[in-house]
């Protein structure tokens, strides 16, 4: 078990204990104008959602929370913290399961042993002045339970030989995580975040494929830049930079 921590504060939460997405919440939230930061949990999902229009397997056990936030930054430069999430969601997960072989994939999610044990998805709306008017970090951690039938392979906790840890109390070890990390970014913008995420990362240097909109394309995995695209080396020494897309190692 990790040491105590305290909740952040100036943090809210709200937790349900059935909704249909925290992320579709957040969204109702922040048309009503609710007053951000504010994380939204719940015990189970019936519509959770995942990247590139999946689902997302969300029954009791695991954890399901979205962070909504008023970055007051372009809405370009908030895609930056998915990968500030990333970080966190691995800290928290490190300090439960302290011999986990724990790695970040582009572009957000959290891998041990190779397999997905949690997913991220940003969603986010644009004022006329190309701020983001608010952004949710939506979380998904397979705690207890993962699901077998995915293409990427997927893992929980359980499954690591760890005990898992409540939903809340991983929760708890999450927000005070990531209030450090979006502190790291506000104050030293994505250089910082950036070079953590690379320390932590899978593949560099490796051949991977990557699925685009409609094409797969191959390349050795060089790093991300400064914006957080992935930097794909072409066969001819070329450089590809790729802004979004899914990774397959091997
Ligand atoms: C992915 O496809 O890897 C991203 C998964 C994100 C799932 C989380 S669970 C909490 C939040 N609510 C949702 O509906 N989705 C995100």
């Amino acid at each position: 078990m990790p040491g105590a921590v305290a909740w952040p504060a100036g943090y809210a939460l709200l937790g349900f204990d059935e909704i249909d997405s925290t992320n579709e919440e957040a969204r109702r939230r922040a048309a009503a104008g609710v007053t951000m930061p504010l994380w939204i949990t719940a015990a189970c999902q019936t519509a959770g959602r995942g990247r590139r229009g999946r689902a997302w397997d969300s029954a009791s056990g695991n954890l399901f929370a979205t962070l909504l936030l008023r970055p007051e930054r372009p809405a370009g430069d908030c895609a930056q913290l998915s990968f500030a999430a990333a970080l966190a969601v691995s800290d928290m997960l490190a300090g439960f399961a302290p011999s986990a072989d724990l790695k970040l994939k582009w572009p957000n999610d959290v891998l041990a042993s190779g397999r997905k044990l949690a997913g991220i998805l940003l969603e986010s709306e644009s004022r006329a002045d190309g701020k983001a008017a608010w952004l949710a970090v939506g979380i998904g951690v397979n705690l207890a339970l993962y699901p077998e039938d995915t293409e990427f392979p997927a893992t929980a906790l359980s499954a690591l030989g760890a005990t898992p840890p409540r939903p809340r109390d991983a929760l708890l070890h999450l927000a005070a995580a990531f209030a450090k990390w979006y502190e790291a970014w506000r104050a030293g913008g994505f250089t910082p975040v950036r070079e953590a995420w690379l320390a932590r990362a899978s593949g560099i240097g490796s051949r991977i494929r990557v699925r685009l909109a409609n094409e797969e394309t191959v390349g050795v995995f060089q790093g991300i830049d400064d914006s957080g695209a992935l930097l794909l080396g072409l066969s001819g020494g070329t450089t590809r930079i790729i802004a979004a897309g899914e990774v397959f190692f091997g």
